[in-house]
């Protein structure tokens, strides 16, 4: 149990991530996060999250073709979005223009494409328009992963780029009660709709505790910019009482399998002759900083988490790192999305307790 009483508190049975915190795995419906981020892509996650079967070829064109459909379908509403892209911030932008879509003139079978194609698009309009430049326009024929690459102008979607950002989407598609997942289920559990539910999640991802983290732990390695400056700004980072970002997670007490599954995506990215020069750097920050961490606090056992991966490989592909953040909502609507289902299917309402810690009434003699 936590100071919020909340660590371990089971609110749900799902069928569709389980997080092992003490051996460092994840499985989502039945796979290895491991596997499933070597051997498939985007579109074979969403059917496996949203069908519980790792589909065959043709139903994963089908998932391509649906999601490239409605890709085309999100890019013709930019101009009903009002002002939400010209939020200075890309989660804010995101958040305004995702709450336009209305869930009850969406047919109801093709919610989860819509919803999923609108994050992908909308967030790379804002990247576009951040830049000053025009929406690209979707190609319905890509996977989504290059589609996004290529609609947020990170230049062309060559296969091992793509590769490599599906590599990424699939490793944070789904993972287990985490905060934005809690809150997607919560909005779900009062029989509310996935828009508003995917709204309320956008919100909870945004915070530097969660998905907010990756864009800082870019800016951490380009303020130490080399292997023998590690030691000292971490050390003052800690001096300071500040948190070392991409390092420390809730649940696993070992090194996140994710951060694994990323390095060696960015490793094969580097092979296929993409340049970047942070891997090694975050390698050297890594060590660093887990040895600092380990001798501050040897009982919590603070290793790097997804995030600290993520940037050096969001970076990698060419994504700017103000969109870093919506990157991984771009992957993780696909999990609210699944949790949602489930919510809806047979949750009860979900309804907390809290300790009241306040003042009791006061009795008061009449003046
Ligand atoms: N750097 C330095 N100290 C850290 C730390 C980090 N990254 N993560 C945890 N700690 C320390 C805290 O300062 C705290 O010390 P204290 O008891 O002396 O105050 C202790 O470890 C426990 O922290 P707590 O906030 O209770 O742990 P948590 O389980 O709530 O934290 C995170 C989980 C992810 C919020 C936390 O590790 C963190 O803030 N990490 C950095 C942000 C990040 O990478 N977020 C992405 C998560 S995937």
């Amino acid at each position: 149990m936590d100071s919020n009483g909340l660590e371990g508190v089971v609110v749900a049975d799902t069928e569709l991530s389980d997080v092992d915190g003490e051996r460092g795995r994840l499985v989502i419906r039945g796979h290895d996060v491991e596997e499933l981020a070597a051997h498939h892509d985007f579109e074979s996650l969403c059917a496996l999250l949203w069908t519980g079967i790792l589909p065959d070829a043709a139903a994963r064109a089908a998932m391509r073709t649906a999601l490239g459909r409605a890709r085309v379908r999100a890019f013709a509403r930019l101009p009903l979005l009002g002002d939400a892209l010209a939020a200075a911030d890309a989660m804010d932008a995101l958040r305004a223009a995702l709450a336009h879509l209305r869930a009850a003139e969406i047919a109801a079978g093709d919610l989860k494409a819509e919803i999923t194609a609108a994050v992908a698009v909308f967030a790379a309009a804002w990247a576009r328009q951040r830049a000053g430049a025009p929406a690209i326009a979707p190609d319905p024929g890509l996977g989504h992963a290059a589609d996004f690459l290529r609609m947020a102008g990170a230049g062309g979607s060559d296969s091992a780029r793509a590769r490599a950002l599906d590599a990424y989407l699939v490793t944070a598609s789904d993972h287990g009660m985490n905060a934005s997942t809690f809150t997607a289920r919560v909005v779900a559990s009062t029989q509310s709709d996935a828009v508003s539910a995917v709204v309320a999640a956008i919100g909870a991802l945004k915070g530097p505790r969660h998905g907010g983290a990756p864009g800082p732990v870019l800016a951490m390695l380009d303020a130490i910019g080399t292997p023998e400056q590690a030691a000292p700004w971490i050390a003052s980072e800690l001096a300071a009482g500040r948190r070392i970002m991409g390092m420390g997670h809730r649940v696993y007490r070992v090194r996140d399998p994710r951060a694994a599954v990323l390095e060696r995506a960015i490793e094969r990215l580097l092979g296929a002759g993409v340049r970047s020069n942070r891997l090694a750097l975050a390698r050297a920050v890594e060590a660093v900083a887990v040895a600092s961490l380990g001798e501050r606090r040897p009982e919590r056992r603070l290793a790097a988490n997804v995030e600290f991966y993520t940037a050096v490989i969001l970076d990698a592909v060419g994504l700017p790192q103000a969109l870093f953040s919506a990157t991984f909502a771009v992957a993780r609507v696909a999990g609210w999305l699944a949790h949602i289902d489930e919510q809806l299917a047979g949750g009860r309402l979900i309804r907390p307790a809290s300790r009241y810690v306040g003042p009791q009434p006061q009795v008061c003699e009449p003046a």
